[in-house]
Parts: C-alpha cells; sequence; structure tokens
C-alpha cells in the first residue's frame, strides 16, 4: 500500500478510560489483560495498541462483540475521542494537530456520521435534515436543496422531501440518516451500527444500497457492525476487536479460511459459507451474442470454447448450455452480488443460470460451478 492509497492510519493507539492513564499503559505494555487493568488501576481499557491503515475508497468494517471498543475506535477518526497515546491520520494529517477551526472544517467536510439511531431532527423535513450539512458548510440555499433533492433520488427518497421523520418506517428513516451524511460531500463516511436497529429484511436492502452507492461514489467507508454476516457481505476488509485489542485486519476469506488466532477461529465458525460466498467468487464469464449474431454455427463454435453463449434480443438474456442441442432458452438469472445460497433454489429447477453484472447478463452459473466453489472454500473439520 502506498502513501497516497492510505486514508485513515492509526499508528499505536491507546484509550483508556479513568484517572490513572499512565499506569495502565504500563500495565498493558508488560502484558496485563483488561480485566487485570480494570483490578490494579482503576482504568477501563478502551483500545490498546491499535495500528493499522484504511485505504483510499475502500469499506472498512470494524466487527467484534458488544463492548470490544468499536464505537471508541470510530470516534478517534473525527476527534470526538481524543486518543490517550498514539496518533492519528487523516488524508495524512495528524488530526491531533488541528486547531480548532481546523477540525471544525474538517468535521464539517471532510468526514460524516450516520447513527444507528438515525439523528434525525423530529420538526424538521425530510428535506431539511437532509440539507442541514451543506447549509452548516455555507453552501447557499438554493444549491443546497438542489444537492439534497441528488441525495434523496440516489437513496430512493424522491417524493418524500417534505414528510416528516416521523411519518417514515425505521428503513426510511435510515435512508435520510445516509443522504444526510452523503450531502455533506465527505470523502469520509463513519457509520457506527448504522443497519443494526433495522428488521432483517430491510437490513439487507439497505446493505444492497449501500454497496450500489459505494460502487458509484466510492467514498472511504468505515462501518461498524456486531454481525458478521454484514461484515463479510460489505466490507473489503474486516478488522475484528476484542477487549480493545486488534485481533486480525484481513479480507473476508483471509478472516473466514486463514484466522489470525483461536479467538477469530471460533467468532468465524459458525458462518454458512453458502450465505458468505456469492455468486461472483462461483459464475463464469461466457461469450454474449445478440440474437441476429447467434447463428448456429457461431454458437456451435463458441461452445466448443466456453460452457456457454448469453443470446440477447433487447428483452429478456436467454442461455445457450454446451450440451443443450437447439435454441438458447430463458433461464433464471441472479445479480453477481447474490449469496451461492440464494441461487440454491434456482439451481434445484435447473442445471444453468444466468448471472448478471450491472443489470447486464455476462455469464452463467451451474450446479457444478456453485459447489466446486463451495468445496473449495470449506474449511476441513
Ligand atoms: N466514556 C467512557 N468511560 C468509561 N468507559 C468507557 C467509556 N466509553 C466506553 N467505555 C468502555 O470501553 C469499552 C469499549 O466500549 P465501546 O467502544 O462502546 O464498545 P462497542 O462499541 O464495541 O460496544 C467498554 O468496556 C466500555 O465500557
Ligand atoms: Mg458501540
Amino acid at each position: 500500500m502506498t502513501a497516497s492509497d492510505v486514508k485513515i492510519q492509526i499508528e499505536k493507539v491507546y484509550k483508556i478510560f479513568g484517572d490513572r492513564p499512565d499506569d495502565a499503559i504500563a500495565e498493558l505494555r508488560a502484558g496485563a489483560q483488561k480485566t487485570e487493568v480494570l483490578q490494579k488501576t482503576g482504568c477501563v481499557v478502551g483500545l490498546k495498541d491499535i495500528d493499522f491503515s484504511i485505504r483510499n475508497g475502500e469499506t472498512f468494517v470494524i466487527m467484534g462483540l458488544s463492548g470490544s471498543g468499536k464505537s471508541t475506535l470510530i470516534r478517534h477518526f473525527n476527534r470526538l475521542i481524543e486518543p490517550t497515546a498514539g496518533r492519528i491520520l487523516v488524508g495524512g494529517r495528524n488530526i491531533m494537530e488541528m486547531n480548532a477551526k481546523e477540525l471544525l472544517a474538517f468535521r464539517r467536510n471532510g468526514i460524516s456520521m450516520v447513527f444507528q439511531r438515525f439523528g434525525l431532527l423530529p420538526h424538521q423535513t425530510v428535506l431539511e435534515n437532509t440539507i442541514c450539512g451543506p447549509i452548516l458548510q455555507g453552501v447557499n440555499r438554493r444549491e443546497a436543496v438542489a444537492l439534497g433533492m441528488e441525495q434523496l433520488e440516489l437513496v430512493g427518497l424522491k417524493g418524500f422531501e417534505n414528510r416528516f421523520p416521523r411519518q417514515l418506517s425505521g428503513g426510511m428513516q435510515q435512508r435520510v440518516g445516509l443522504a444526510r451524511a452523503l450531502a455533506t460531500k465527505a470523502d469520509v463516511l463513519l457509520m457506527d451500527e448504522a443497519f443494526s436497529a433495522l428488521d432483517p429484511l430491510i437490513k439487507s436492502d439497505m446493505q444492497e444500497q449501500l454497496k450500489d452507492i459505494q460502487a458509484r461514489l466510492k467514498k472511504t467507508i468505515i462501518f461498524i457492525t456486531h454481525d458478521l454476516d454484514e461484515a463479510l457481505h460489505l466490507g473489503d476488509r474486516i478488522a475484528i476487536l476484542k477487549d480493545g485489542e486488534l485481533r486480525q485486519v484481513g479480507t473476508g476469506e483471509e478472516i473466514l479460511f486463514r484466522p489470525a488466532d483461536d479467538y477469530v477461529e471460533r467468532f468465524v465458525r459458525k458462518v454458512d459459507l453458502s450465505r458468505a460466498m456469492y455468486a461472483h467468487e462461483a459464475f463464469t464469464k461466457v461469450p454474449v451474442l445478440t440474437s441476429a449474431e447467434a447463428t448456429p454455427e457461431r454458437s456451435a463454435a463458441l461452445l466448443r470454447e466456453h460452457p456457454g453463449v448469453v443470446v440477447t434480443n433487447g428483452v429478456a438474456p436467454r442461455l445457450l448450455a454446451r450440451g443443450a442441442t437447439g435454441e438458447a432458452i430463458a433461464v433464471a438469472s441472479v445479480d453477481a452480488g447474490a449469496a451461492i445460497g440464494q441461487c440454491f433454489p434456482l439451481l434445484a429447477a435447473q442445471d444453468a443460470i444466468l448471472v448478471t453484472e450491472g443489470g447486464a447478463a455476462t455469464g452463467m452459473l451451474t450446479r457444478e460451478m456453485a459447489f466446486k466453489a463451495l468445496a473449495r472454500s470449506a474449511r476441513p473439520v
């Protein structure tokens, strides 16, 4: 990782709550655990020697059980909490060296937050809530409104701008929270358990929407969750915290298949692989032809090289699979982001299904491909 790829750098950060932070750090450095430090010094260890960096444009998930230090850590990134020891650099700047004015500007323009409990102003409309960031930034009202409407459209709330938060469901309120954070144009988004209070179905809708938005906007997103499925689904990389200590930082695959220690291993053991693997990890891209191009000769030639050919006619894409004679047939399709487990019911009914990326069919998934992908990643028992 080169310096310009790094957005946030956390260097040897300790956070001690209590009156004897120096003694507590000395105990920790001598190898004491969180409970011992509490007994000996009366101090609570929030974070212990945290050292890692977050890349520009990645979705970085911080996960751990309740009390592991997730909120304490994320609040360091905008200096809502100051470290007891260590340094935090955002965009190469040591945020502890910012004066009050610089810090205010940084919080208004550089970094924005989405809260678990939405944090909307109840007596202001959806639009007013959305544009409070730009207004504070000094953007004129007309521009702020245009910007706010744009963000509301992005999160699927066009038409709701004059409602009040209480008139919206929880999922919709959190969409406003997201629109409000996006409206500041900050390139870092902090999301502390932003979806944890939502019902499972709404939560999964929000995850998809966040992925779509992130694919377009490429923010640096720091997303906290205690839900491993959510972490695996959203995170480019995941950090696992326990008792204020960083146990592992890695991709979902690294965490699942190369856990750094027993704790992480126990943590991930219960993951259902069929939900943690996605169609894009298993499918095969195949040539895409229009129906005019898909002459029998051309199709046959391509099928000698590829397991299938997608035939599009402007309406529904069809699949011509190797071994099957005759016409391309209409089959079910899934998005490349679908979990393998979601593909199984379709694959039970059909030998192969289409896989779409960004709405366009680009490949196919067979039973065998899905099964092999799972087999490749299965941990030995
Ligand atoms: N202001 C505070 N004063 C004392 N202890 C705190 C304070 N804030 C957090 N803690 C303690 O720090 C630890 C980490 O808390 P927190 O970051 O809120 O965890 P999480 O967000 O992972 O649930 C916990 O042991 C918690 O009790
Ligand atoms: Mg928390």
